[in-house]
């Protein structure tokens, strides 16, 4: 267990191991976001959002370009001021600033990986991990690599790439990186800005099957255009349009929703379309081309109308 010579480490770590099981949330443990508003000079980003989201509740918020995800991403990570409230296990988010969030188990990741290419995947894991740990330890010589570390590496398949700089990682691993990055950071709630974006059709399955693992304890937010890739992992969906959620439910639910489809496909609205009873001429077409096309993604914008497919 210590076969270093370095003596005190050996009741840090069973103390480390300790708050690792701790960090695991409970059922309370959940995110809730009610009457969210950002308001950018008198445009409402992100207009009277309400989102609950468990742990085991891969929730993947949906929504044209410019709907307002990644605001709201923003406004939970204290980056933009918003209105309204947010908590996390009870915990007021807003108004924090942004390294008080993440210390509350609040991360997440930007659209554009944001790793340290110069340093190795290893190194950024442990630069990431310093956050837990005391200024001692962290600026002590290490010898080892931490537990914590090293399981997180095998949970985001890099294992093998510990030591080559991340710069030279595939686009696809450094996005596991940085999940990586908030694993050892033990956040608790992932806010993920679309992680799979410019990913083989390989590596958004591997990424699905991360996001699953390591969604069943904790609250996992995946903002994603992909239709196939949202069926295949999401447990709930929330479709934000213009600000405002326009519907959320199970996947077949909201993929059924004529007012989502008007909004995807540029469908023309029935009149009865925002009316929660749908008619059956409301839904038989544009319902028939979402479910026809598995392997489309969603138009990251609003297409024009007639360029869709
Ligand atoms: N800092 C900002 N100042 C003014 N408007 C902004 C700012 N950030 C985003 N917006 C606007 O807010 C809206 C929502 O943007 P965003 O959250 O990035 O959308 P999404 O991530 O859903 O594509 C867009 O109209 C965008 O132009
Ligand atoms: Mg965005």
């Amino acid at each position: 267990m210590n076969p270093t010579n370095i003596p005190p480490d050996g009741a840090r770590a069973s103390l480390l191991d300790r708050t690792l099981d701790q960090a695991q949330p409970s059922e309370q443990d959940y995110l809730e976001v009610l009457d969210l508003t950002v308001d950018f000079d008198g445009f409402k980003a992100v207009d009277g959002v309400k989102l609950t989201v468990t742990p085991g509740d891969l929730r993947f918020l949906i929504g044209p370009n410019g709907a307002g995800k990644t605001t709201i991403i923003d406004a939970l990570t204290g980056l933009v001021p918003a209105k309204g409230t947010a908590q996390f296990a009870g915990r007021d988010l807003l108004g924090l600033p942004p390294h008080r969030i993440v210390r509350l188990g609040v991360g997440r990741t930007f659209q554009t990986a944001s790793v340290i290419e110069g340093l190795t995947t290893l190194q950024n894991l442990d630069v990431a991990a310093g956050l837990h740990r005391s200024a001692w330890s962290r600026f002590r010589r290490r010898r080892d690599v931490p537990e914590e570390v090293t399981e997180v590496l095998e949970t985001i398949g890099l294992a093998d790439l510990a030591d080559v700089p991340a710069g030279i990682l595939a686009h696809g691993q450094k996005q596991w990186l940085e999940i990586g990055m908030l694993l050892v950071q033990r956040a608790q709630v992932l806010l993920l800005d679309e992680p799979v974006a410019g990913m083989s059709a390989a590596e958004r399955e591997q990424t699905g099957q991360l996001l699953m693992r390591i969604g069943r304890k904790r609250v996992v937010v995946v903002v994603e255009h992909d239709m196939e890739f949202l069926r295949s992992f999401a447990d709930s969906v929330t479709v934000l349009h213009q600000g405002k959620v326009l519907a959320e439910g199970g996947v077949a639910e909201v993929q059924a929703n004529p007012a989502v489809i008007e909004v995807y496909l540029g469908a023309p609205a029935p009149a009865a379309a925002e009316q929660a009873g749908t008619t059956s001429a409301a839904k038989a077409t544009p319902a028939a081309r979402v479910a026809k096309p598995a392997s489309a993604a969603l138009p990251t914008q609003a297409k024009p109308a007639g360029r869709e497919g």
